[in-house]
């Protein structure tokens, strides 16, 4: 099962996954990341520079999970322009070797198709940041995504279109549609490392974590994977039923077990 982490900030958590991070790509210069947006990633983000002090990061790659349908690469809130200024730039990374979707190109479906060519070719994500929506989604994967899609069209829920209208000017701004990497995808990718924060995700993380899986949760496909570090704070854990448990085998973790 996901090893669950219970930090007591965000910062913590973020420090703690970009310490690992460091080490990995420290281990392996070309090292693979998935790479999320939103809010959830950024206390990483944030900790990364710091911890990658000293290492070398031009050969790193990196794919982002999704991005918006029909919004100009070069808006604020695309999330080409979101992985750029949080990521590939604070961090130093080669802006040719750090992949968004596309999505607004002519052909989505076809670009869609060489996006997953694309991961393939770079052998794989070696590690996948992920967030969770308040109603279990991830990448932009919605309720009713098949454990098998690949990356594709997906038509957005009211209800993330109403959590993200705060990146936006106005709610009727939030785009419709998004081309994610589907959960087939993301499961694919060697670990899985999903963070939440805050009381909003406590039923989605629990939901996912220890409920069954099923399409309904796209998020309890992490529970078909081998690897998965789950890192939450108090509230995104207040309604983990073996959350004492999770505290137990944290504390008497190896050390040298890592993440
Ligand atoms: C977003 C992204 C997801 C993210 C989720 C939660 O819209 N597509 O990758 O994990 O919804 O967002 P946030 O981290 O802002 O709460």
């Amino acid at each position: 099962m996901a090893e669950v982490i219970i930090t007591p900030t965000r910062d913590a958590a973020g420090a703690l996954v970009a310490d690992h991070i460091a080490s990995l790509i420290a281990a392996q210069p070309e090292t693979v990341l998935g790479l999320a947006t939103g809010s959830t990633p950024e206390p990483v983000y944030r900790a990364l520079p710091g911890a990658l002090a000293g290492i070398d990061v031009s050969r790193v790659r990196g794919f982002a999970l999704d991005e918006y349908v029909g919004l100009d690469p070069a808006h604020p809130e695309s999330y080409r322009s979101v992985i750029t200024r949080e990521v590939v730039e604070p961090l130093g990374l080669t802006p040719a070797l750090v992949r968004v979707p596309d999505g607004a190109g002519p052909d989505i479906a076809r670009a869609a198709d060489a996006y997953e060519e694309a991961i393939a070719a770079a052998g794989g994500v070696d590690l996948q940041i992920l967030g969770i929506g308040t109603d279990g989604h991830i990448g932009f994967n919605e309720p009713g995504s098949s454990f098998a899609s690949r990356t594709r069209v997906k038509t957005l829920t009211e209800q993330t279109r109403a959590d993200n209208a705060r990146f936006f000017a106005h709610p009727d701004d939030v785009p419709h549609h998004t081309v994610t990497q589907g959960l087939g995808t993301i499961l694919e990718a060697r670990h899985l490392v999903l963070l939440a924060f805050g009381a909003a995700k406590a039923s989605a993380i629990a939901a996912a974590l220890e409920g069954p899986l099923t399409a309904r949760v796209p998020g309890s496909a992490v529970q078909l994977h081998p690897h998965v570090t789950v890192v939450v704070d108090e509230e995104a854990a207040a309604d983990l039923e073996f959350a004492d448990y999770y505290r137990f085998a944290y504390r008497n973790k190896p050390d040298w077990q890592g993440l």
